[in-house]
């Protein structure tokens, strides 16, 4: 009997290797284990063994049903796992083209601001910054803004405390860059946030600009030209021009309030009513200047052997232009369903 107990294992073994179905395991359980099964059948023999071969049998009996137990649990789990790997490869279909992940991208603003830096780099200008809460100091004195002159009113400040401000423009990165850099020349890009107490469709409380700056022995007006207008045609193409029309700013002298051509209506088509330039043509785009000798004077550089200029581009509006973005409110709002269309 012992002998027919390992053969009926062996028996066993073989079935259940082969079985691949959760039924076709649970078959072969009924078949071994259950009431009416091979075991059972055998074991009802026992009566028929001496008292000394019952309890060797019975010990070897129990060993067999463990074992049996033991390949219903595992030809179980294998057919289960079969089951689950059949029915995904049902359901997936692998020539189908796969989801693509979302991925994100730059703010239509940092964007701008990289492309206004990278052009005015191919040029020469190295990248300079400086910080959002500034001194009185290089916001405005240095920058030939008195003390209590109707100048500061041009710009809305934020006060931090006394002689503290967030900073109204990026022209104080001028008075930091020219104090670091020391002898000319001096050829900086310099972009950053910027702050003042100003709120509608076309202002905004922190917005950005880029200041572009160039120190040298006979630098001239015409420098400037040159240079704002190979930026605004890489900027916005190269049928772009210029136009320069008298300005004040404290810090330069000459100034002048930059216009360019109107890309919208260049060819002078539906002028009347372009939304962009208001039917006039151009657009004011820039401030800019040679920087005024009290400037020069202030960081030690001698006005008498060096000239420079200056301009001051609001990023925010290039992106509004580029985009064609009627709200500046629009790019702040952190709505991705509009951040999304750049
Ligand atoms: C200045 O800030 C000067 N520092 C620019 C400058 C630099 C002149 C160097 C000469 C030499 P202005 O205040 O005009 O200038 O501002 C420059 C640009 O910033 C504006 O043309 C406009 O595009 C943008 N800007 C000004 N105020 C706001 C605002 N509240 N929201 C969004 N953009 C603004």
């Amino acid at each position: 009997m012992e002998a027919e107990l390992r053969s009926l294992l062996e028996e066993a073994r073989v079935a259940f290797s082969g079985a691949d179905t959760v039924e076709a395991v649970e078959a072969l359980r009924v078949s071994f284990l259950g009431k009416k099964g091979k075991v059972s059948v055998l074991l009802r023999q026992m009566g028929k063994l001496s008292a000394e071969e019952r309890p060797v049998v019975g010990k070897i009996a129990n060993e067999v049903r463990d074992e049996l137990r033991a390949l219903v649990e595992v030809g179980l789990e294998h057919a289960e796992a079969r089951a689950r790997a059949r029915d995904l490869s049902e359901r997936l279909d692998v020539t189908q083209p796969g989801r693509r992940a979302r991925s994100g991208h730059a703010h239509p603003l940092m964007r701008t601001m990289r492309e206004i830096v990278s052009v005015l780099s191919e040029l020469g200008f190295v990248v300079a910054t400086g910080p959002e809460v500034e001194h009185d100091f290089y916001n405005f004195e240095a920058l030939n803004f008195p003390p209590d002159h109707p100048a500061r009113d041009m710009q809305d400040t934020f006060f931090i405390e006394e002689g503290v401000v967030l900073r109204t423009h990026t022209s104080p990165i001028q008075i930091r860059a020219m104090l670091e850099m020391g002898e000319p020349p001096v050829r900086v890009v310099a972009p950053g946030a910027v702050y003042r107490c100003d709120q509608d469709a076309t202002h905004a409380p922190m917005f950005f600009q880029v200041e572009g700056f160039f120190v040298d022995e006979g630098v001239t007006f015409g420098d400037l030209k040159g240079t704002l207008s190979f930026f605004l045609q890489r900027l916005f193409g190269a049928d772009v021009r210029l136009r320069l029309r008298p300005s004040f700013f404290p810090f330069t002298e000459p100034s002048a309030e930059v216009d360019m051509s109107c890309f919208a209506c260049s060819a002078g088509e539906g002028r009347e009513a372009c939304r962009l330039c208001k039917g006039t043509g151009w657009i004011e785009i820039l401030g800019a200047g040679m920087i005024d000798p009290n400037v020069l004077e202030a960081v030690s550089i001698d006005p008498e052997r060096y000239t420079g200029f200056a301009f001051g581009i609001g990023v925010d509006r290039v992106a509004m232009l580029r985009y064609a973005i009627d709200d500046i409110r629009l790019l702040t709002e952190n709505d991705t369903r509009f951040l999304a269309q750049f």
